[in-house]
Formats: C-alpha cells, sequence, structure tokens
C-alpha cells in the first residue's frame, strides 16, 4: 500500500492542467466515488491495526498534496487562451499604457518663451524664496508702501525678511545684479500670494516676466512688442489698447489689453461688456530701478512686462476655473494634447 501511495505522489508532482474542465476531471479520478482515495481506504480498512496509524498519516498526507495541487492549478487558471507550460499566456492582449500629454500651463509657457525667443529674448530664472530686497525693495517698493499689501506675501519669518516671491519681477533684479546691457530676457516661474482661492484666484500661480534694456529704448519699442506678441498668440488679426496703470517699477506703466469682441453671452461675462480684455501689466523701468542695480539711467532706459500664465491658458482653452489647473485630474490634464 505504501508503494502505491508513493507511486501518486510521483504522478502528482508532474500533474498539469489548462482548463477547467482538466482540473475537475483530476478531482474526480482522486476524491470522486470511484476515485483514488476510495480506493486507498478501502485498503486501509483491511490493515493490520498497528499499520494503520502510518498508513492513516500517509493517506492524509496525500490527500492535503492533492488539494493543493487543484487550488493552484484553479488559481493559474486564465480563461483567455493557452498556456505554456511555465504558467505564462503568450497569446493574451497586452495591456494599454496611455502617453501622458503637457500640463497647460506648460503648453501655454512653452509658447510664450518660443514667440519672444524669436525676437531674441532669453529665459533666465531665479528663486522662489526671495529677499525683501529682490522681492521689493530694488523694485522700488518704499519701506511701509501699500503697494506690498497690494502683493499679500508669505512672509517665511517675523521680522518678514524672507519671503516666497509675488511676483517674477525679482528675477528682473537678479538679472540687473548679473549681467550688463543689452538686456533682453523672459523670466517663468511660479508665485506665491496669500489670498482666499476661488475660481479666479490661487495662492500659487505662474507669471511671465519680461525685461529690455539697452541704450534709446522707448515706449515704441514696448508696445510694438507687446503688439507682436498678442498677434503671435492669439491670431494676426488681435488689437491691443494701453491702459494707464501703476507700478513702483515702472514709469510710465500700463495694463495692456485685447479685444475679444462681443460675440456670445459669455464675451459679455468676461470683457465686462466692454469687448476688451487685459492681459499684463507693463511699462518703462522706472529709473530708480536701474539705479539701484547698477544701471545708468542717463546711459540706458528699457521696459518691462509680467503677465500670469493661467489666465492667458483660461483664455485659450475657455477653462473657467482656475482650480482645474491645480487639481490634476487625469480627465481634465488629457485634454490637452502637445505638439512639442
Ligand atoms: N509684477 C506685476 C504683478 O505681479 C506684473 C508686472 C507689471 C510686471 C508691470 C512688470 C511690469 O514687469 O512692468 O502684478
Amino acid at each position: 500500500m505504501i508503494n502505491k501511495i508513493k507511486e501518486h505522489l510521483k504522478k502528482l508532482e508532474v500533474l498539469n492542467a489548462f482548463t477547467a474542465e482538466e482540473i475537475e476531471k483530476i478531482r474526480i479520478e482522486y476524491l470522486g466515488k470511484k476515485g483514488v482515495f476510495k480506493e486507498l481506504m478501502e485498503d486501509f480498512k483491511n490493515l493490520d491495526n498497528q499499520l494503520k496509524p502510518e498508513m492513516g498519516k500517509a493517506i492524509n498526507e496525500l490527500k492535503n498534496l492533492v488539494q493543493d495541487k487543484l487550488d493552484h492549478l484553479k488559481s493559474t487558471l486564465n480563461t483567455s487562451g493557452p498556456k505554456t507550460a511555465s504558467g505564462i499566456d503568450l497569446s493574451r492582449p497586452a495591456g494599454e499604457t496611455e502617453p501622458g500629454s503637457r500640463h497647460p500651463v506648460s503648453l501655454v509657457r512653452q509658447e510664450i518663451i518660443e514667440i519672444f525667443s524669436r525676437i531674441g529674448f532669453t529665459v533666465s530664472e531665479g528663486p522662489e524664496i526671495e529677499d525683501d530686497w529682490h522681492n521689493f525693495s530694488a523694485l522700488n517698493f518704499p519701506e511701509e508702501h501699500p503697494a506690498r499689501d497690494m502683493q499679500d506675501t508669505f512672509f517665511l519669518d517675523d521680522d518678514q525678511k524672507m519671503a516666497l516671491r509675488t511676483h517674477t519681477s525679482s528675477v528682473q533684479v537678479r538679472v540687473m545684479e548679473n549681467s550688463k546691457p543689452p538686456i533682453r530676457t523672459i523670466s517663468p516661474g511660479r508665485v506665491f500670494r496669500n489670498e482666499a482661492i476661488s475660481a479666479r484666484a490661487h495662492c500659487i500661480f505662474h507669471q511671465v516676466e519680461g525685461l529690455y534694456i539697452d541704450k534709446d529704448v522707448s515706449f515704441a519699442d514696448l508696445k510694438q512688442t507687446l503688439l507682436f506678441f498678442a498677434r503671435e498668440f492669439f491670431g494676426e488679426k488681435t488689437e491691443i489698447r494701453l491702459r494707464p496703470s501703476y507700478f513702483p517699477f515702472t514709469e510710465p506703466s500700463a495694463e495692456m489689453d485685447i479685444y475679444w469682441g462681443l460675440n456670445s453671452e459669455a464675451d459679455y461675462r468676461i470683457t465686462k461688456g466692454t469687448g476688451w480684455l487685459e492681459i499684463m501689466g507693463c511699462g518703462m523701468v522706472d529709473p530708480n530701478v536701474l539705479e539701484s542695480n547698477g544701471i545708468d539711467p542717463k546711459i540706458y532706459s528699457g521696459y518691462a512686462f509680467g503677465m500670469g500664465i493661467e489666465r492667458i491658458a483660461m483664455l485659450k482653452y475657455q477653462v473657467k476655473d482656475l482650480r482645474m489647473f491645480f487639481e490634476n485630474d487625469i480627465r481634465f490634464l488629457k485634454q490637452f494634447q502637445s505638439s512639442h
């Protein structure tokens, strides 16, 4: 009898099955009414009592192994096709891997960089954690001036010396410190403001700053550069206008609008009934700023501008809620296909 059990053990080792039917056949062969165990139990009954404990144990062990084998075969069963002996199903269709897409903020930033690089602007960057000098003082924000409040700053220390930069204008200062005119650069980057989050405002957003300093730079140069940008980005028929404004670091200062039109109800809403949309702040670099940064305002003049990337992305892609840019919902993100 022990030989019979040993034979079954050997057989069990090489036993294999590829379908549910084959597994069921094995189950019946061993555990069925006329199966191997039924027969073994018959033999067992006729055994000498002395031998029964040892044989009983061997039969139980075999039974456990048979059960394990059946469980294992069931768990590797794959309904989609035939298997190789190693259990890998080579005919199974491969899972799809979806290609990612660029974030809309990255797409718009890239497009802005490309447009300005065509007219000779380089790209420069600065740190997101700034000191008071680079974010405010060197840009002609006087101490205690309400313009500092305008910026809703996240300060990092009690004496308000270090902060998360509130605008990319701080990079202007770093560029002026580190290079000599002619300077022609744009600075894209992340900025931070202590503002309540809503569909129109966020505490984190992105800006692109522009700076051009050389001899004889005039307001006409600024206007022509911005017109070029507006037409490249929004279409060749785009009209712009400049409205007087105030920034501590430019004099005179202006805001640039583009003519958006009044073709739909939404146009009335987003342009407040005027047809014009504000796109960016700009102006001639204030002589105080040049002087603070070691550039002689009697020899050099320049212009600067700054725009919010999310704001432009909202217009380009007709996104109504700014918060969507930060939620990273895959259903939102995969709608933006990159051509780059
Ligand atoms: N820094 C301004 C802001 O964050 C934007 C700006 C306005 C930048 C005028 C400029 C400028 O360079 O000339 O609101």
